[in-house]
């Protein structure tokens, strides 16, 4: 949702500034821009569509300066074109901005600035705060983003330069992400992600809301929304940049499919131990914390253990993670849990009281509705956990404590491999709190334990199956619908394999509990509807209903794509296609069956020629309401 990158040093900011866009481009790709300033003069290059043509537009423009700005675009005021997008100028063009968020009073300040004569050029709400600081200033740039901060409302991340103050770049925070490099001699940048800064330095300060900053070669200033001076903590990044390449595969979201035998495995290594029958996540190590409400309470797998019930927050692809976690939780530790949608808890009264623990889980760590969420969960005194995969992302920093995923860097726009790490952690956890409660016995734990230790090498058997795969999505890419359904532990893999398809190939897809299709869905069944079940082998009664509901699906003459379990003859008999699957216990049969759901979107989706890496309207961290 926009990603924003400034640099002010002595070496030329554009090729520092188009690199880091190159980084951030995963926050949005619909329109980008660059502004800098040299001897004294702004110059402002934007273009509509990706970092690659406001590269080539670089080139033939040959824009110097050693203090710039950039931005990369997801429209949310004003299509994407190049009047839209970002650096917005002020009436005079000598002070540009570029944002991150949303200013939800834009319509009114927008008014009130045409009224006092303001000219405005693009459909944006961003532009407003160019002419706002326009408007307040008198010679002093910090001072005039003080007072322009006073009067809006939303969320934002803003970054700011001044032609008639060229040596400093003024930034914003107030629940978009932004983070302050401090690089070698008089060098400073400032980004949405420190991945887009990490080539330059890994020294960094992650700026809280209501911060803002001043950077100017000879040092920053962080100030409080009254002005006051902040002393920041200024933190080392350790973890090193992924090699963020392709691998020899012809897309991101390819490569991250087939790197899940290995990420499955990072998600466990060092936590699980076969030999010594232990688990042990370090990040969720309890601690007595002072909470919001004033009451002291320990964090981490004591506040799991100690719950009296769970609430589990998320969005998306993260959210159907969340539904397998309730489905652990409750079956195995009989904890009570709810997992809600983000955006819908923070604006209803959701029930956190004492006795709650509130999990997020989140890929980025910065979506938006999670993130006040769990700002909202605190404030009424629940001890919040953070299951993320951005390491120092606003997410992690906001929880009590956490557990990170391990996956390494996600650039897919479509989430693949940080979903089965993030039910890897949600199993692990199971079986921690079920060995502590005593819920699990020894043997039981080492069976589990030998079980998740095969699943790397199961999910690698079935990424052999993509030629299989890719034949079966030839032969239904023509279908304008498919129906999704599973039962138990595989309800949230039907959610999830539509969600997929949905996303890349932008073919409309439900996901349905099996049993709920008779209350409905079924009316819509018939030649020209696929139906993909997920029916593996089960131990309870599961299995055969969902081989009646097939059967129900069959006599309407519906199409069945079965995910099955190895060695189901039955499922062969009843089915016009069959995926199968390795044999696991239940509760990891989602880390088995999502991975055929993953790969037949990826196919689909290119056999119909999308972009399956940036798919249509759609940005990886989704920084906006
Ligand atoms: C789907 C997808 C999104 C995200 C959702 C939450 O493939 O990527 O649905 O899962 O936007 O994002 P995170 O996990 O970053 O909070």
């Amino acid at each position: 949702m926009c990603g924003i990158i400034g640099y002010i040093g002595s070496k030329n900011a554009t090729p520092i500034v188009l690199e880091g866009l190159k980084k951030l481009e995963y926050r949005g790709y619909d329109s980008a821009g660059i502004a800098s300033i040299d001897k004294d003069k702004m110059s402002i290059l934007k273009c509509k569509g990706r970092i690659r043509e406001l590269s080539n537009l670089v080139k033939k423009e040959h824009l110097t300066g050693s203090v710039g700005l950039g931005h990369t675009r997801w429209a949310t005021h004003g299509e994407p074109s190049e009047r839209n997008a970002h650096p917005h100028v002020s009436c005079s063009g000598k002070v540009a901005v570029v944002h991150n968020g949303i200013i939800e009073n834009y319509a009114s300040l927008r008014t009130l600035l045409e009224d006092e004569g303001h000219k405005f050029s693009s459909d944006t709400d961003t532009e407003i705060f160019a002419h706002l600081v326009e408007k307040f200033y008198h010679g002093n740039l910090l001072k005039a983003v003080h007072e322009a901060l006073a009067l809006v409302e939303g969320a934002y991340a803003f970054a700011v330069m001044c032609e008639d103050e060229p040596d400093k770049i003024v930034a914003a925070r107030f629940g978009s992400p932004l983070v302050i490099g401090i690089g070698k001699k008089g060098e400073y940048l400032i980004a949405s992600d420190p991945i887009a800064i990490v080539a330059h330095t890994r020294q960094v300060i992650y700026l809280a809301d209501n911060e803002v900053v001043m950077l100017q070669t000879s040092g920053y200033r962080v100030t409080d929304r009254d002005n006051v001076e902040v002393e920041k903590e200024v933190e080392n990044i350790t973890w090193s940049l992924d090699k963020i390449s392709k691998d020899g595969f012809s897309h991101y979201m390819l490569k991250e499919i087939f790197e899940q035998p290995q990420t499955i495995y990072d998600a466990m290594r060092g936590r699980l131990s076969k030999e010594k029958n232990d688990i042990r996540l370090g990040g969720l190590e309890s601690h007595l914390k002072w909470l919001n409400k004033g009451e002291k309470k320990t964090t981490g797998l004591d506040a799991l253990i100690k719950a009296k019930r769970i609430v589990i927050i998320a969005c998306g692809t993260s959210w159907h993670a969340g539904l397998i976690g309730e489905y652990m939780f409750e079956n195995v530790l009989h904890i009570p849990v709810e997992v809600e949608y983000a955006s819908e808890a923070r604006y209803r009264n959701f029930i956190v009281d004492k006795d709650t623990t509130v999990i997020a889980i989140s890929q980025s760590g910065e979506t938006a509705d999670t993130l006040a969420a769990i700002k909202e969960a605190k404030t009424r005194g629940a001890i919040t956990l953070g299951f993320v995969n951005t390491v120092g992302s606003s997410i992690a920093r906001e929880t009590h404590a956490g557990v990170y995923l391990h996956a390494g860097s996600e650039i897919g726009v479509a989430s693949t491999k940080t979903f089965t790490s993030q039910v890897c952690i949600l199993a692990l956890i199971t079986l921690l709190i079920g060995k502590k409660k005593r819920i699990i016995d020894d043997k039981r734990v080492n069976t589990i334990t030998e079980a998740l230790f095969n699943i790397p090498q199961q999910v690698e058997k079935i990424l052999k199956k993509t030629n299989d795969i890719r034949e079966i999505a030839k032969r239904y890419m023509d279908f304008n619908n498919f129906l999704y359904l599973g039962r138990g532990y595989n309800f949230p893999i039907a959610l999830e394999g539509a969600l997929k398809l949905k996303e890349i190939s932008y073919i409309h897809a439900e996901g349905y509990p099996a049993a709920e299709m008779k209350h409905g869905p079924i009316a819509l069944i018939d030649k020209n509807m696929p139906v993909v079940f997920i029916a593996t082998d089960t131990e309870d009664q599961i299995y055969q209903k969902i081989i009646s509901n097939i059967q129900e699906v069959k006599s309407r003459e519906g199409q069945v794509i079965a995910i099955a379990s190895e060695g189901n003859e039955l499922i062969e008999k009843v089915s016009d296609a069959v995926i199968t699957v390795p044999k696991t216990e239940d509760f990891l049969t989602p880390l088995l069956t999502v991975t055929p759901l993953q790969l037949f979107a990826y196919h689909m989706a290119l056999l119909k020629g999308h972009d399956v890496d940036k798919p249509r309207n759609l940005a990886k961290s989704v920084t906006v309401e």
